[in-house]
C-alpha cells in the first residue's frame, strides 16, 4: 500500500506521515529531506544554488544518515531546498529513488509536495494537509526554538509564506493537491485528532477494519 501526503510547509503532514506508517507497518520517506540534503551539500561546498549540474551531482552523495543530519532542519535549508527544488533535472534525479521505496513491498508513506501528482499517482490513499499561515508559522517557531534555533515568529511566517509561494508557482510539479486527494486541514485539530481524522479515511479508502 502507497499512502502521498502532500501540503505546505509546517502543515503537520511530517507527524502524521511517520505515525501512519506506523499504525499501517509501512516504510516512511521524508521526501523534503532528499531536497534539503541536496540544497545542504551545496550550501556547505559553497557552490551556487542554481547550478543544476552540482546539485545533481550532489543527488549522488545523500547517504541515509545525512538524511537524519540536525542541519538539515534549519529554515536556511528549507529555503534553499526550495530553490533547487524548483529544478527539473533535480526532481528527475530523485524521482527513481522514491519510486522504488514506495513500491517495494509491504509499501511506504511518502510526505512532499508532489508525491500525489507525480511520483505516485497509483497511490491507494492521497491525503492533502493544510493549515492556516499563521497557525504553521506557530508551530514551525516553536519547532525551531525547540531545537536550539534562535529565531521570530515574524522571520518564520515570511519565509514560510515565500516557501510557499515559490513551491506553488514552479513550473515543474509544483505544490498542488491531487484530484483525487482528501483534504484534510489541520488549523484546528491537534496531532492526535488530525491522526483519528487520517486513519478514518485510510480505512475509508482501502477497505481495512
Ligand atoms: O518540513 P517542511 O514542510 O518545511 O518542508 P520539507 O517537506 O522538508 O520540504 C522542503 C522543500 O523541499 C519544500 O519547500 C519544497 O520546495 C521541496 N520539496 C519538493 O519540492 N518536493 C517534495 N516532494 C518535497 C519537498
Amino acid at each position: 500500500m502507497i499512502i502521498a501526503i502532500d501540503g505546505p510547509a509546517a502543515s503537520g503532514k511530517g507527524t502524521l506521515a511517520r505515525r501512519l506508517a506506523r499504525r499501517y507497518g509501512l516504510i516512511y520517506l521524508d521526501t523534503g529531506a532528499l531536497y534539503r540534503a541536496v540544497a545542504t551539500l551545496l550550501l556547505n561546498d559553497g557552490a551556487d544554488l542554481s547550478d543544476a549540474e552540482a546539485a545533481v551531482a550532489a543527488t549522488a552523495r545523500i547517504t541515509p544518515a545525512f538524511l537524519e543530519d540536525s542541519s538539515l532542519r534549519t529554515a536556511e535549508a528549507g529555503r534553499a531546498a526550495s530553490v533547487v527544488a524548483a529544478m527539473p533535472p533535480v526532481r528527475t534525479a530523485l524521482f527513481d529513488y522514491q519510486r522504488s521505496v514506495a513500491t517495494t513491498p509491504p509499501g511506504a508513506v511518502l510526505d512532499g509536495r508532489d508525491i500525489g501528482t507525480v511520483i505516485c499517482p497509483d497511490a491507494e490513499v492521497k491525503l492533502f494537509v493544510t493549515a492556516d499561515l499563521t497557525t504553521r508559522a506557530e508551530r514551525r517557531y516553536h519547532e525551531l526554538m525547540a531545537n536550539g534555533m534562535d529565531t521570530s515568529r515574524d522571520i518564520v511566517l515570511k519565509d514560510l509564506a515565500e516557501r510557499d509561494q515559490r513551491d506553488a508557482q514552479r513550473a515543474e510539479a509544483p505544490l498542488v493537491a491531487a484530484e483525487d486527494a482528501y483534504l484534510l486541514d489541520t488549523s484546528n485539530l491537534d496531532i492526535e485528532a488530525a491522526f483519528q481524522a487520517a486513519c478514518a479515511h485510510v480505512d475509508a479508502a482501502t477497505g481495512i477494519n
